[in-house]
């Protein structure tokens, strides 16, 4: 069979484009773990509320001092509706949805993925200070134009870790330490001697 020169050296050249491309997609996700943020983890829906991945929702500090954001969405809004996250430390977004498929972007960053219900969105990534407007970028229903939350990233000297996250974890080998805001203040005019009930309540 006679090949024209010309349909050779097509044929060579985009089989080579080819053999590029695909071997940037193997090594980039194979040696650098770079993998879509979709699917990565699976989640019933219907108990998404429960679930302690996002109950409660919003941001939290792991054991080993990393940020996470737990996100909700639902029709049609973002669960929570705002949150406040340190500029230029890497957070890692955990996100579900407990109906139908959603887009969340936060807008102006490269913060982006599908929301797919039954499995749990995640990435990570670091942020510039400012206020951000986070969206729905997938079509979900006649209120997908309203369903938005806000973003504010702070300095990270500026950022107070969040207390909600469930049960504070002393740090390694240290003392507890109390909780941020500072030790309750009895009520003024309220009786000095503590009750044995008042004293158990948490
Ligand atoms: Cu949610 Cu569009």
């Amino acid at each position: 069979m006679k090949i024209d020169i010309y349909e050779k050296v097509w044929m060579i050249g985009t089989g080579t484009m080819l053999a590029v491309f695909f071997s940037v997609i193997a090594y980039e996700s194979v040696a650098m773990g770079r993998m879509p943020p979709s699917h990565v983890e699976t989640i019933d829906p219907k108990t998404v509320m429960a679930d302690p991945r996002f109950s409660p929702q919003g941001v939290r500090v792991a054991t080993d001092g990393s940020v996470h954001a737990h996100v909700v969405g639902l029709m049609f809004t973002w669960l929570p509706g705002e949150m406040t996250l340190p500029a230029g430390k890497p957070v890692t977004f955990h996100i579900t949805s407990i109906d139908v498929t959603h887009g969340y972007q936060i807008v102006r960053t490269n913060a982006q993925s599908m929301v797919i219900p039954g499995y749990v969105s995640q990435f990570t990534t670091t942020f510039d200070p400012g206020d951000y407007l986070i969206v729905c970028n997938e079509y979900c229903g006649v209120g997908h134009h309203t369903m938005y939350a806000k973003l504010k990233v702070v300095p990270e000297a500026e950022w107070q870790a969040p207390s909600t996250g469930g049960t504070p974890v002393p740090p390694a080998g240290g003392t507890p330490v109390p909780p941020a805001g500072g030790t309750p203040v009895p009520p003024a005019g309220g009786t000095t001697a503590a009750t044995p009930e008042a004293s158990h309540d948490h």
